[in-house]
């Protein structure tokens, strides 16, 4: 079967991986990464129409997306205009992640809970309502910011001038000509997945991220820096209300609105005294937390995005162990690029391997060339053994001015 990723990063690598497992599978990615060729075959074909046209005449039986960007511009609606199957959600549907705004309302609209907020463009009313909050207090545009329009605001005065700063385009262009204020909630943070096939849906392991640079959540806001699955901090019970309470009244919102959803929701979650409030959605697998739940799959990808996107979605089971993923950033991440940089790898470790994000491949060699370079991902039957696996992967892998966290996972071992 031909199988056709778009995206570049560790995750679109992750998902290659996974169906790598499966037999007669070819792949193909755009454009992938420096890894990513050994894997299949990369494409330089950057429109979507194109896209389409050469999945048509390569007999491609599945499109997998990975990045959000594609979706909010449509790569879907075109795809299925031509009759092929792809995996992730319609332009309308990944509303649910490039607008925050309208991420809110829908939230609001479907009684969902979720922090208190106000959706505006009018400086004053944005002033009103957040002399009505008490500090600290949340200002993100609206617009898609690649993770980075999301501001705290730790007294009054500084999230009314981060309001005027977006207001006017100056700190997110027109990505912030529209925010959202909200009140802070206090508790901890968990990334919930389902695979959903525009009406039902199966759940994946709780996540939790590491989005800051440095150990002890220190250090500026990152991509994310690392990832295990499944959390103990999400008990059954959570988990139970995070389905009842949030994915399904989503995916019946979606259908009722018009958008069904397809693809990966990713419910952003803040506990608050054992309560689950919805931060935010995204519309496709977390990176690096894909690097993690993708070894937890038991049973063939394929298959099952197959069946999702035709809306046929089956049962999956899940493996009994843990994943854990340390992401190793290149020198100057996340402040400015850094010069590329040859990697080694000394011994491989037992049930672990590396997903590659930021590399590019030359003469052989595969080389740093990106923010966040690769994941070191192990498995074990328990979090501290799959979490030293994938450290000992980490001291193996050797490039000029690698650096990595090495709390990943603390909050469950703590
Ligand atoms: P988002 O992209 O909306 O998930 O926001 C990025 C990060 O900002 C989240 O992962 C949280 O750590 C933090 N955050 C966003 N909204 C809130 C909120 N209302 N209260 C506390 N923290 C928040
Ligand atoms: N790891 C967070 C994200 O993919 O948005």
């Amino acid at each position: 079967m031909n199988i056709l990723i778009i995206g570049s990063g560790g995750r679109e690598y992750a998902i290659a991986l996974k169906l790598k497992n499966e037999k007669n599978i070819n792949l193909y990615f755009a454009p992938g990464n420096g890894a990513t060729s050994r894997l299949g075959e990369n494409l330089k074909i950057k429109d979507f129409y194109e896209l389409a046209k050469f999945a048509k005449q390569n007999d491609i039986a599945l499109t997998i997306v990975g990045p959000e960007v594609p979706l909010s511009e449509g790569v879907v609606d075109i795809f299925k205009k031509e009759g092929l199957l792809i995996f992730g959600p319609s332009k309308a549907a990944a509303r649910l992640e490039a607008s925050k705004a309208y991420m809110k309302d829908f939230l609001a609209r479907n009684n969902i809970k979720t922090a208190r907020y106000l959706n505006t463009d009018d400086k004053e009313k944005a002033f009103k309502f957040i002399d009505t909050l008490s500090a600290p207090m949340v200002v993100k545009a609206d617009g898609l910011c690649a993770g980075k329009g999301v501001i705290i605001a730790n007294s009054k005065e500084e999230a009314k001038e981060v309001v005027s700063d977006m207001l006017s385009g100056a700190s997110f262009g027109d990505a912030g000509k529209f925010v959202v204020v909200e009140e802070f909630l206090d508790g901890f943070e968990l990334s919930f997945f389902a695979i959903c096939d525009g009406e039902n849906f199966v759940s994946l392991p709780v996540a939790q991220d590491h989005k800051r640079l440095l150990d002890n959540d220190e250090g500026p806001n990152t991509g994310g820096m690392g990832a295990y699955a499944p959390s103990p901090l999400a008990s059954k019970e959570l988990i139970k209300s995070v389905e009842e309470e949030v994915v399904k009244p989503t995916l019946k919102g979606m259908k009722n609105e018009g958008s069904p959803f397809c693809g990966v929701l990713f419910v952003g979650l803040m506990i608050v005294k054992n309560e689950p409030y919805v931060l935010e959605f995204n519309v496709r697998f977390g990176d690096p937390e894909c690097e993690v739940l993708m070894p937890l799959i038991d049973g063939n990808l394929s298959e099952i995005l197959l069946n999702a996107a035709k809306g046929e979605l089956k049962p999956i089971s899940l493996k009994d162990e843990f994943a854990v993923g340390v992401v190793m950033a290149s020198k100057d991440y996340p402040y400015k690029s850094s010069p590329k940089a040859k990697i080694s790898v000394l011994n491989d470790v037992k049930d672990a391997h590396i997903a590659y994000a930021g590399v590019s491949e030359q003469g052989g060699e595969i080389y740093a060339d990106g923010g966040r370079v690769l994941v070191c991902v192990a498995t074990a039957k328990s979090i501290k053994e799959a979490r030293d696996r994938a450290y000992e992967l980490c001291e193996n892998v050797k490039f000029y001015g690698a650096h990595y966290r090495k709390d990943i996972a603390w909050q469950a071992l703590k």
